[in-house]
């Protein structure tokens, strides 16, 4: 039979999650769902013929779903649903600005989520991040660990991609973390990265983190800004996939992801960006690394930040 995803939500950060997924080819069943009336499985049947060509065995499916729940017994006994429903931003937004629209929706899909697949880890990447993985949690009242986000590998894809353009080095021989949440609070932890083994503040000047820091927090919206029209999702999508690959193959990789905090770091009670190790119940554990006192400085602070409004979000 295989393990079995879905992925809920059918604009280009879900169909390219779905695409990536399905190429891995360790998946029996990829489900693909929208509300918009025949294009998951459009998009299905799509994918599905390439499947000779790109040389996987991996099913895709492809349902609309209904306001009522109509549709959703597609996803039962789904290993892992990755949540990608919800509005992008458009130009000059900010993710925070998507708050109320987007927890209208990720309330009515983690409800259906809970219905259908009760058993699944669930992967949030609608934004606000921290806020709607805080949201999906509380609607589906799983366990906080089979409940996380998707937001630290990208931003520390980002890092890692501008390091290496910057000293024009392979981006495989760079390494780096950001922590905190996915928005104005994302803190960079310089002193956990490397260029080819060696710390990188010996790598570049101080000045030049600061500024490729910026670019990083900046990452999302430089690249809606150029669309126009939506929000990035190559990079996104990688990430994502990436995760549900880790929760199905229960592979205990430790990822930068938004995970529930229970004392680590001296922070309770808060969906934040932290490194963890995953497995197929999501969070195995959360990974404290040590920290520069700025940099637990900045964490906490972030982590304030978002338990503010995380607490708003219980009332969406
Ligand atoms: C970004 C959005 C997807 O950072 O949050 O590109």
């Amino acid at each position: 039979m295989g393990k079995k995803v879905t992925v809920v939500g059918a604009g280009f950060y879900g169909s390219t999650t779905a695409q990536r997924l399905a190429e891995y080819d360790v998946f029996g069943t990829v489900v693909i769902t929208d509300i918009v009336e025949g294009k998951p499985a459009g998009l299905a049947l799509d994918l599905n013929q390439s499947r000779a060509i790109e040389g996987f065995e991996t099913k895709l499916v492809g349902v609309t779903t209904g306001p009522n729940g109509e549709g959703y017994e597609a996803i039962e006994g789904s290993d892992v649903v990755v949540v990608t429903a919800g509005l992008p931003r458009k130009p000059g937004m900010s993710r925070m600005d998507l708050l109320e629209t987007n927890a209208k929706i990720v309330r009515q899909v983690a409800e259906n989520v809970a219905k259908y697949a009760p058993n699944a880890v669930v992967i949030v990447v609608s934004n606000p991040l921290d806020e709607m993985t805080a949201l999906a949690q509380i609607a589906t009242q799983f366990p906080h660990n089979r409940v996380l986000g998707q937001a630290g590998m990208l931003d520390t894809a980002r890092f890692t991609n501008f390091v290496a353009e910057a000293l024009d080095v392979p981006v495989a021989s760079v390494r780096t973390l950001t922590l905190g949440s996915h928005g104005d609070t994302m803190v960079p932890v310089p002193s956990k990265s490397s260029v080819a083994g060696k710390p990188l503040r010996e790598a570049m000047p101080a000045e030049q983190i600061e500024e490729l820091v910026v670019k990083t927090r900046n990452g999302g919206a430089e690249v809606v800004a150029l669309l126009k029209t939506g929000s990035a999702y190559y990079a996104p999508s990688a990430a994502a996939a990436r995760m549900a690959k880790a929760v199905a193959e229960d592979s205990g990789e430790v990822l930068p992801v938004c995970a529930w905090v229970d004392g680590e770091y001296g922070i309770s009670g808060v969906y934040l960006g932290v490194e963890a190790e995953i497995g197929a119940q999501g969070i195995r554990r959360v990974v404290e690394t040590d920290l520069d006192a700025d940099e637990l400085a900045a964490l906490k602070e972030a982590a304030e930040a978002v338990r503010a409004k995380q607490s708003d979000v219980a009332s969406m």
